[in-house]
């Protein structure tokens, strides 16, 4: 496997390595993987054109590292081990055997129907372990995948398939949560009115609800599975041929899909699973985040098993049928390691203690955070009452378009500061920098927080939109940059003070105000509007929407807002839904047109007197109407 780091004197010595000779180091470390063809040059790339590979010309399958690397000595250990939402249904467990031949299964389906090598295959399930077996298919026979978080609108699945032009849906009668059940075929359908480009879609029964099937394009899996081998001869891949696209919000409107390849997240997913968790063999992980989103790519399915560890997935949600829930489900399967958001154990401290009482859950040795900045209180309340004063914190910094986690301790070897991501992953060269591009040297500094030098994991590009990529990622020279702000202490550890740019951050979920803003526009009655995002005590940040109504218009203001909301959630989802919405005349503005979301941000903080300049406004008078607004 990668090299694993055990003392802090080590993490020193690895990271100084991966400095000094970025190429020596991962090479190194990719080695211990099984190629059909080893690389050429580990790392080729031209900054001026945003061009990243890595391991050069080398061949491999990410799911041969996954499986026929590991087999001999893992068949019988369970690689995936899934809760249902239902306490009551019982758990499944897929053994690296039985996992490899549902995926061979799965892939020898898609093929059938089609799929071949470099085509995109929309995946919309729930938590159900048909989600990473889909996914694994897919690599296996070289589809990109393109994973869509199952809380997802028709219309925000649609933009997905269409940018990706995705060939085939694969998607579920419905899912879990808690008490609902969320009919995902209905959304699928409404979406592909306006997919031309799916022939085929695979639907796979979980809740048992009546659905249509459309005649000569959907299928159901339990069918096609009849008489299907569990074998499968895995595509070669090279190593810079993609892996999967997943969309993420960015500042304009449009999501983007970004995009990794097989080489390098391989690699560098499975090096940060090994070194910033520090699984040892026979541990079981658990994960809470939803493979929707990058962290399930990254630390549920590619990591973990590449890693040959034993993953816990979990269905549901934290609160059903009561807030105990995940401490039940570490109990009962005597889970090691656990990883979730800052707003999951915000919404636990919030219930109570009560809810861990007569809990065992003395297995933890590491917890985790993902998603956004932890707080003091959330981060000593889970140091204490879950880690019960013995288990390191991990709170990891990275993104979608890192692959992996980036800024981090590595568990029980770097001292932990609570709120801090602390120190970089090996490969990883952070650096500050002022907004003019300038770089800020020396300790206790804030700034933009950049990366210098390409790792294995880095996205490579934004799915038909390489400009976008380098625009958005390269726009300061020989520099990425994160998009985030933050703050390097006097021991040189890093706090992630939040995102910069036109983005917010809702429960760890990444959304753009653009977005939220065009649906709200597409309300003809609305002339223009501004979101924000606002501290919120669980959810971190909470989405506040100003809105103008167009002239003429005699409106109940109540019904106005209650449209609005319903309207955002359907067109993005509910996670988009504003929890303020205020209707107003008139928008800050400067002369140039250009809304002033300072302002807006200030007085929804509670602000009344301290406005800064506002010598740019049009119309100064604004503020104290605002705030009578908000009053
Ligand atoms: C943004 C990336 C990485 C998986 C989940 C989110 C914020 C992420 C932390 C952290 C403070 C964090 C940043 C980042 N973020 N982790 N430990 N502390 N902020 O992935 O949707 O791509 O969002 O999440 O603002 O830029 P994502």
């Amino acid at each position: 496997m990668t090299r694993k780091i055990t003392t802090l004197g080590g993490y020193f010595h690895e990271y100084e390595k991966s400095i000094s000779n970025p190429s020596m180091f991962w090479n190194d470390n990719a080695e211990s993987f099984y190629w059909r063809k080893k690389w050429k040059q580990t790392l080729d790339w031209d900054i001026e054109q945003a061009r990243i590979k890595w391991f050069v010309d080398g061949k491999l399958n990410i799911t041969e590292n996954i499986f026929e690397r590991q087999l001999f000595t893992r068949k019988d250990q369970p690689a995936i081990i899934w809760e249902s939402n239902n306490p009551e249904e019982p758990n499944k467990s897929f053994t690296y055997k039985k996992l490899y031949k549902e995926t061979c299964k799965f892939a020898n389906i898609l093929r059938q129907m089609g799929i071949r090598k470099g085509d995109r295959v929309a995946i919309y399930l729930p938590m159900i372990p048909e989600l990473v077996i889909s996914m694994l298919a897919c690599a296996r026979i070289g589809a990109i995948h393109s994973v869509i978080f199952a809380g997802f609108s028709s219309r925000s699945i649609s933009d997905r398939i269409q940018d990706a032009e995705a060939k085939l849906v694969i998607t579920a009668d419905g899912g879990y949560r808690g008490t609902k059940t969320i009919p995902l075929k209905e959304y699928v359908d409404n979406a592909l009115e306006t997919c031309p480009s799916v022939e085929k879609l695979i639907l796979i029964e979980r809740t048992g609800e009546k659905v249509n099937l459309k005649k000569g394009r959907d299928y159901l899996y339990s069918n096609l599975r009849q008489n299907i081998p569990g074998e499968n001869h895995a595509e070669e891949m090279d190593s810079e041929d993609p892996l999967f696209i997943l969309y993420t919000s960015g500042s304009t409107g449009k999501p983007k899909g970004i995009l990794h390849t097989c080489g390098g997240y391989m690699v560098y997913t499975a090096y940060t699973f090994s070194n910033v968790f520090q699984y040892s063999e026979g541990d079981t992980f658990f994960c809470t985040a939803d493979i929707g989103w990058i962290t399930g790519h990254s630390y549920i399915v590619y990591g973990p098993l590449l890693n040959g560890a034993t993953v816990l997935m979990y269905e549901g949600i934290p609160t059903y049928p009561t807030p105990s829930r995940f401490w039940e489900i570490i109990e009962k399967h005597k889970v090691n390691q656990f990883y979730t958001a800052p707003t999951a154990i915000r919404a636990l401290m919030s219930l109570g203690l009560k809810h861990l009482d007569g809990k065992d859950i003395s297995t933890l040795k590491v917890l985790g955070t993902v998603g956004e900045p932890i707080n003091e209180s959330a981060w000593h309340w889970y140091h204490t009452n879950v880690g019960k004063n013995k288990c390191p914190i991990v709170d990891t910094w990275w993104q979608t378009e890192t692959g992996g986690v980036s800024i981090s301790p590595l568990a029980s070897i770097t001292p932990t500061k609570p709120s801090y991501a602390t120190l970089p992953i090996p490969g990883i060269q952070p650096t500050l920098i002022d907004s003019d591009g300038k770089e800020i040297v020396g300790k206790s500094k804030k700034g933009l927080l950049c990366i210098k030098y390409p790792w294995p994991g880095i996205a490579r590009t934004i799915w038909k939109d390489h400009e976008r990529y380098k625009e958005t990622y390269f726009k300061f020279k020989n520099l990425y940059f994160t998009g985030d702000g933050a703050k390097r202490d006097e021991e040189g550890y890093y706090r992630i003070i939040g995102r910069i740019d036109d983005v917010i951050n809702v429960s760890g979920h990444r959304l753009g105000t653009a977005e939220i803003e065009n649906a709200i526009n597409e309300n003809h009655i609305i002339s223009e509007s501004a979101v924000i995002g606002y501290p919120h005590e669980i959810k971190g940040e909470g989405i506040c929407a100003f809105v103008v109504v167009q002239q003429g218009y005699n409106i109940n203001k109540d019904d106005l807002i209650q449209n609005i909301i319903v309207s955002v959630s359907n067109i993005i989802g509910p996670i988009a839904k504003p929890d303020k919405v205020y209707v107003v005349n008139e928008l800050p503005k400067t002369r140039s047109g250009k809304i002033v979301r300072r302002i807006l941000k200030l007085i929804v903080k509670g602000e009344k007197e301290n406005f800064g300049d506002i010598s740019t406004l049009v119309n100064p008078k604004i503020i104290t109407e605002l705030l009578n607004i908000i009053e």
